[in-house]
């Protein structure tokens, strides 16, 4: 199967300026998080697009690539669901597929909203049956907008077992359906270094044949000032290169996922400059090589 590379565009004009050579010489696909093209007059209003949803749409129309979509805010496992808030994801996703015709569309596992609360970040849930078929029915809402879904390993900085435990769970979650996996190596590497595990164990314990999409990113550590105990921890903060363990990883799990279809670079507006350009090249370059294709090879 041929396996592209996408860059995640980012709602940032100095980010989308950047890397406009890139965009249109070096990528197969977009990847878009769709609420960061949309806004609501009110909460609990319905999503409007705002004007990175009509720039999005351009850019795709001039470079003829496809779009995929990684949301942020469908909120996975929540259980019980609020049918209210699901209806406004999407009332305004089936209208985003209409015009971006998403190849596929993923989330975050966990929840992200907790009794009518929006969280900034994905919570982790049990590994229990509860949250497994949960986690499905996420899923199934999520088909109503877009038919190819799937959901990507979060980062977590807690666990509620052995983190090694959740490979295992997320097989028994992906066992029914046809829901795919969203492997993000930087998510991987990051639970690992702060909790001490191998990352080799916990890939190897997932359903690789299930990936559709592989994340590449990076990284930086917390300021020693934030915990007492003055422990520094890896985040998840798509602010540096890709380090050399999340290319290990990479190069581990590739011939294992047979079905894969994108490699995706993660970087954050705001943490590049013009001279960071030809390093995401390269990037761009080493996944393509990974991805063995893509138009940046
Ligand atoms: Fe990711």
């Amino acid at each position: 199967m041929n396996v592209s590379v996408g860059l995640a565009l980012q709602p940032d004009h100095a980010f989308l300026d950047l890397c406009a050579g890139l965009l249109r010489e070096q990528v197969d696909y977009f990847e878009v998080a769709p609420e960061t093209t949309w806004r609501s007059a009110s909460p609990g209003a319905d999503f409007e697009p705002n004007r990175f949803h009509c720039e999005f749409l351009a850019l795709g129309q001039a470079t003829g690539l496809p779009f995929v979509a990684h949301g942020v805010g469908i909120s996975i496992g929540t259980s019980p669901r609020d049918p209210a808030r699901d209806q406004r994801w999407l009332t305004r996703l089936i209208a985003d597929q209409s015009q971006f015709q998403y190849l596929w569309y993923t989330d975050h596992l966990g929840t992200s909203v907790v009794e009518g609360s929006e969280l900034a970040l994905p919570l982790p849930l049990p590994y229990n049956e509860a949250a497994c078929q949960a986690t499905r029915t996420g899923l199934e809402i999520m088909q109503h907008a877009v038919p190819t879904v799937g959901f990507e390993n979060s980062a977590f900085y807690f666990h509620p077992g052995d983190p090694l435990e959740e490979a295992r769970w997320i097989s028994h979650v992906l066992d029914h359906g046809s829901a795919h996996l969203l492997l993000d190596l930087h998510n991987v590497h990051t639970m690992a270094t702060n909790a001490g595990f191998d990352p080799r164990a916990y890939v190897d314990s997932l359903p690789l044949e299930r990936v559709i999409e592989m994340h590449v990113s990076g990284g930086s550590c917390s300021d020693a000032r934030w915990l007492r105990s003055g422990r520094v921890l890896r985040l998840d903060s798509h602010d540096h290169p890709v380090p050399e363990p999340v290319w290990d990883l990479a190069a581990h799990c590739r011939p294992r996922c047979a079905n894969l279809r994108g490699i995706t670079l993660e970087r954050v507006g705001g943490t590049i400059e013009q001279g960071d350009v030809p390093l995401l090249g390269e990037e761009l370059r080493r996944a393509a090589r990974l991805a063995g294709g893509g138009r940046g090879a």
